[in-house]
């Protein structure tokens, strides 16, 4: 199936979508990106875009950082994205990757006298972790201080920290990297926001741990206290609280809910899928496959069905 890409205000086939080799952002790092899933409904034969909104938002709080002039608001960012997956007609999960970046032609370190534009791609992509429960390591990298890079914008320059780790990761033999703030706090994976439940609560890194503030976790947590009356605590967390926790799992739009198993060798809980984990996994893969009409609000339908 051919794929399409927003490009240059046009959409146009994938494969001629092509930036030139002096494209500032390409040298510097200087773009804002984003990761928006499509979720494939097989009975109701729809692809459901999971709170496109909140992701367009993000981005544009990110091209703040970066001086970046969006040529879009975020509601036309919105309906050229429904417009987009429309025209690729995929028939299963996909993947949205919004770019916002500095498209000069020009060499030179600097966020200051250079156009901006913005593209959009889409590709089919199933589960990121695919495997039941994730084996984590804790990484050697630590994430950046707000001085250093503001780790709550997904700067594309920011992500070879996450790189780095992840590569550390797979390295040593494990699934993913958990990376921890400057001061030896638990901060993140390295694409994904993380939860323990102790106590039968929710306890996750704060907005001030050096995360990306995750449309996942936002999701989670509203879904913990709405539906299963659990309180999600938001606060520093130390390592040893993470080997100790009864349970563990990874959120993000690439990885979904993904339980983890165990941390530097070292079980979480009883090693497998715990309870609340479970419970929140069942609810999230409802209701982004649009099949829970509470929260459809989230859920942008690509398709023009005739009910
Ligand atoms: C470093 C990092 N943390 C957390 C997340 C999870 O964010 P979201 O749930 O919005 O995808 C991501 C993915 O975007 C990420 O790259």
């Amino acid at each position: 199936m051919p794929s399409y890409a927003y490009f240059n205000k046009q959409f146009v086939p994938l494969a001629e979508a092509k930036i030139g080799i002096m494209t500032n952002a390409l040298h510097y790092g200087t773009a804002i990106f984003e990761g928006i899933r499509g979720n494939w409904n097989s009975d109701q034969k729809q692809i459901y875009i999971f709170r496109p909104k909140e992701h367009f938002e993000r981005l544009q709080n990110g091209c703040r950082v970066l001086k970046i002039d969006l040529p879009h608001s975020v509601d036309e960012l919105c309906q050229l994205t429904v417009k987009l997956v429309a025209m690729c007609r995929f028939e299963e999960d996909i993947y949205i990757r919004p770019l916002a970046y500095k498209s000069s032609e020009s060499l030179g370190v600097r966020l200051h006298n250079l156009e901006s534009d913005f593209l959009a791609l889409v590709i089919p992509w199933g589960p990121y972790l695919d495997m039941d429960k994730a084996r984590c390591g804790v990484s050697s990298w630590r994430r950046p201080d707000y001085n250093v890079i503001p780790p709550s914008a997904k700067l594309t320059g920011l992500y070879i920290n996450n790189a780095l780790a992840k590569n550390e990761a797979i390295e040593k033999g494990f699934d993913e990297a958990i990376m921890l703030t400057p001061d030896g706090h638990i901060s993140e994976g390295s694409g994904e926001n993380i939860f323990l439940v102790m106590d039968g609560k929710l306890v996750t890194p704060a907005s001030d741990n050096h995360i990306l503030l995750g449309i996942t976790r936002d999701t989670v947590i509203k879904l913990a206290k709405e539906e299963l009356g659990i309180e999600a605590i938001e606060r520093p967390v130390e390592l040893r609280e993470l080997f100790a926790a009864e349970e563990c799992f990874l959120t993000g739009t690439a990885a979904h809910i993904t339980p983890v198993g165990e941390v530097d060798h070292r079980p979480i809980g009883d090693g497998e899928v715990g309870e609340i984990t479970a419970k929140l996994q069942k609810l999230y893969f409802e209701i982004i496959r649009g099949n829970n009409p509470k929260y459809l609000d989230w859920c942008t339908p690509v398709y023009k069905r005739v009910p």
